[in-house]
């Protein structure tokens, strides 16, 4: 009887051992889980704090002219382009502006000058036409010293929509416009600025490609080339004193978001360009990927958090919300242009009746 207590009391301690045993290693599983995580936490607020506020502190010493007189910004007529072209001339910069549309490009100049009393040199160019324009454009800017090339011309499908509902010219246009003309420029600029050990290039990525994004797929794909790109040029020319920086923005109201009463209109999550500009601008120099405007910062961390599948259904649901939105708003439209062409038929029509009844009187 005493040997099998004995035995019994023996086995409980065994089992008491191995489970405390078990115990402390889940512990110090739980303890390591929680240190990584703690730790990665602490580094992306340092990160943050780093890119959004100390870049602000500092952007009176950190001035952009440090990377040479000139700054071309591609597709900066309108939106992004156009404000972050404004941004650096505010701090002094030459800039040449690329789009297509020659009037507004002239007229984007025009401002920049008087506003800022810098130069400015207008190229414009359709990046749909393909190899021929780079010649044009190098022509123009090959005496020029440029400190930084902003590659900001973009496309997007007129609204979120299927891949196989997006029509394949503008599919083209995404990628000629998205992927070649940031290769393109790049390869065309770069050499200048290795050559003096000097320059900046800003890729206009997009907060878009943190996580797959449905309905917007080949333009996010486009994105993410970008971000690619950015990065892997960053680690080849590291020791040649450039920097380049990959910019992905999420919502900002432009022409680009225009398909969207939603984004159309300004709020915390979706700033005018002006006010991204001026934030993305103060952190050229301080971080090599960015969303380039807290509020996204806060954005991209959610979304980095929420698992992949838990993310690409709340987009679906998001932009199928927002294609709706935006087939609503072309069916008003085109409601009241054939209201306005009915009342003019009618104008026409009642115009034409005085006139027979006048003919009649005379
Ligand atoms: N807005 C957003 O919510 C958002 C979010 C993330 C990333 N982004 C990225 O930010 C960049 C700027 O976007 P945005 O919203 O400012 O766009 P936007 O308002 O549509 O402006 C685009 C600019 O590019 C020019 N452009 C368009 N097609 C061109 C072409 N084929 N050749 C030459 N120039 C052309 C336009 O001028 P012309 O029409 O006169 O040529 C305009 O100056 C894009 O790369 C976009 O992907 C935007």
């Amino acid at each position: 009887m005493a040997a099998a207590i004995d035995s019994f009391q023996f086995l409980l301690r065994e089992i008491i051992k191995t489970v405390s045993h078990i115990r402390d290693s889940l512990a110090l599983i739980g303890l390591l889980y929680v240190s990584t995580k703690t730790i990665k936490n602490a580094c992306t607020l340092l990160r943050t704090l780093n890119d959004h506020a100390l870049s602000r502190i500092a952007q009176s010493r950190n001035s952009p002219l440090q990377f040479g007189p000139w700054a071309v910004v591609t597709g900066s007529s309108e939106g992004i382009g156009k404000a972050y072209a404004q941004e650096l001339a505010s701090r002094g910069m030459n800039v040449v502006l690329i789009s297509r549309g020659e009037n507004r490009l002239y007229k984007t100049a025009k401002e920049i000058e008087s506003q800022f009393h810098v130069q400015t040199c207008t190229i414009a160019v359709d990046f749909t036409a393909g190899r021929e324009i780079y010649s044009k454009i190098w022509e123009k800017i090959k005496d020029k010293e440029i400190g930084i090339l902003v590659n900001n011309v973009g496309v997007m499908y007129e609204y979120p929509q299927y891949f196989l509902d997006v029509p394949e010219e503008r599919l083209w246009q995404i990628i000629l416009v998205n992927v070649s003309a940031a290769t393109m420029m790049t390869h065309m600029i770069l050499p200048q600025m290795v050559e003096r050990k000097r320059g900046a290039v800003v890729m206009v990525s997009s907060g878009a490609c943190t996580k797959i994004t449905p309905q917007m797929t080949v333009y996010a794909a486009t994105k993410s080339f970008l971000d690619y790109f950015a990065k892997a040029l960053q680690y080849e020319y590291q020791n040649s004193g450039i920097i380049i920086q990959s910019l992905r923005p999420f919502y900002v109201a432009t022409k680009m978001t225009s398909y969207s009463e939603t984004l159309s209109s300004h709020s915390f999550l979706v700033p005018p360009a002006t006010a991204y500009a001026r934030q993305a601008v103060a952190t050229l120099g301080f971080t090599s990927r960015t969303t380039g405007y807290w509020p996204h910062t806060l954005q991209a961390w959610l979304c980095n958090i929420i698992p992949e599948g838990l993310w690409m259904w709340g987009a679906s649901v998001l932009n199928t919300a927002l294609r709706k939105q935006a087939e609503k708003r072309l069916k008003d439209k085109a409601s009241i242009k054939s209201d306005d062409s009915m009342d003019n038929l009618q104008l026409k029509a009642d115009i034409k009746s005085v006139d027979s009844m006048e003919n009649l009187h005379l």
